[in-house]
């Protein structure tokens, strides 16, 4: 036992001193086990507290993440003020920084300068899922934080909401992922809210057909066209991704892309390819299975472009470098 006790937080130690220079270190599941035992509980707590003001906010998390990792890898570089942030997908969008922003600072009390802020959100939006009723996944940790962040890179790299299916696809596959976790990762929207100007184009005249969209759901649409009248001053006001279950994480968002309630048209468009649509059809019958290759597909999704061993740093800000 003593003798564990001991040769554990050595051997931990002896990798982060030594082997780190040499080797490029990897992501594990120990990674701050010894230097930041409560992390999970802080994180944790941090989301839960979050969730009891603001309903929303697990959505919100959970994007987050996925706007870090696919600009230039799970960085924690859309949490820097400046660069990112202010990229056309996330202005005025994302959101969640203030709850970042304590969990860091709860963090920076329990274990000074030990866990990066790209590791927190990306526990963030596990715990997000989870706490909404959604699966848990295990997380290798040990991501440090980027020293840059690109409002450009964001702009061209995250996937837009009319955006043909191909081309999202070719966006996760440039990332190393397949095109099967582009249905699974959409299954993210079975939580949160998307602004009218995100959709809006499918209620009135949709691609100047002067109708809308024919694959957008007849009920559904009247009561789109009243949250989003045709007028400029409604672009920002809010309808659920999902309509039938916004705030609980579950398949339901497959079944209405069955039944063409999927909200944008990206959503809608998984239903456009022969491939995709089996797996629509699939995870709306099976929720264990959606269950399952959402964790998966999320620690994929995670391991995208990550720092590790002496690149980047840990910054006490999440906002700022050091
Ligand atoms: C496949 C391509 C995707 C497109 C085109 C897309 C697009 C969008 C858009 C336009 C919104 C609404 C933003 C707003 O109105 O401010 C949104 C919301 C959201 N997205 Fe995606 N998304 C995609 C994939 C993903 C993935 C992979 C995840 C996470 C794994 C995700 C999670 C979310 C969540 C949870 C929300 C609701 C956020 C909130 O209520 O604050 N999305 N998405
Ligand atoms: C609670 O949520 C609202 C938004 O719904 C936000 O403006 C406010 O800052 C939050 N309060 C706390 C204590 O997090
Ligand atoms: C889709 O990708 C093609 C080829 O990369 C590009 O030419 C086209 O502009 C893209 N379409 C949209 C709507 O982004
Ligand atoms: C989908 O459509 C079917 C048949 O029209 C209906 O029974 C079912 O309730 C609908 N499901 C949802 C989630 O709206
Ligand atoms: C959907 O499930 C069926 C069996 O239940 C399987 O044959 C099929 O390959 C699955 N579709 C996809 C795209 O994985």
């Amino acid at each position: 036992m003593e003798h564990n006790s001991f040769k554990v937080p050595f051997v931990h130690l002896l990798c982060l001193l030594l082997l780190c220079p040499l080797v490029s270190c990897q992501l594990n599941y120990k990674f701050y086990d010894y230097t930041c035992p409560d992390l999970t509980k802080i994180v944790r707590s941090g989301v839960w507290s979050a969730m009891t003001n603001d309903s929303r906010m697990a959505a919100s998390l959970l994007r987050l993440h996925f706007h870090d990792c696919f600009v230039n890898g799970c960085d924690g570089s859309v949490l820097l003020d400046g660069g990112e942030k202010n990229a056309f997908p996330n202005r005025n969008s994302a959101r969640g920084f203030e709850v970042i922003d304590d969990i860091k600072a709860n963090l920076e009390r329990a274990c000074p300068a030990t866990v990066s802020c790209t590791d927190i959100l990306t526990l963030a939006a596990r715990e997000a899922v989870y706490l909404s009723g959604g699966p848990y996944w295990f997380l290798p940790l040990g991501r440090r934080d980027g020293l840059t962040a690109s409002e450009s890179d964001a702009n061209e790299q995250l996937p837009g909401f009319s955006e043909p299916l191909v081309n999202i696809t070719a966006k996760f596959t440039s990332k190393g992922l397949e095109p099967k976790d582009v249905v699974v990762l959409s299954g993210a929207h079975t939580i949160g809210f998307a602004q009218c100007f995100t959709f809006k184009s499918r209620l009135f005249d949709f691609g100047g057909s002067g109708e809308p969209d024919p694959l957008l759901d007849t009920s559904l649409l009247t009561s789109l066209q009243s949250t989003c009248p045709n007028q400029d001053d409604s672009d920002s006001k809010l309808a659920p991704l999902d309509s039938s279950s916004s705030s609980k994480f579950d398949n339901l968002y497959y079944k209405l892309l069955l039944n063409n309630s999927g909200l944008l048209q990206s959503d809608q468009a998984l239903m456009g390819d022969k491939t995709t649509a089996s797996l629509v059809l699939n995870y709306s019958k099976f929720p264990y299975l959606f269950s399952k290759d959402f964790g998966a597909s999320m620690v994929k999704m995670a391991n995208i472009g990550v720092l590790t061993g002496q690149n980047g740093e840990i910054r006490k800000n999440c906002r700022l470098v050091n």
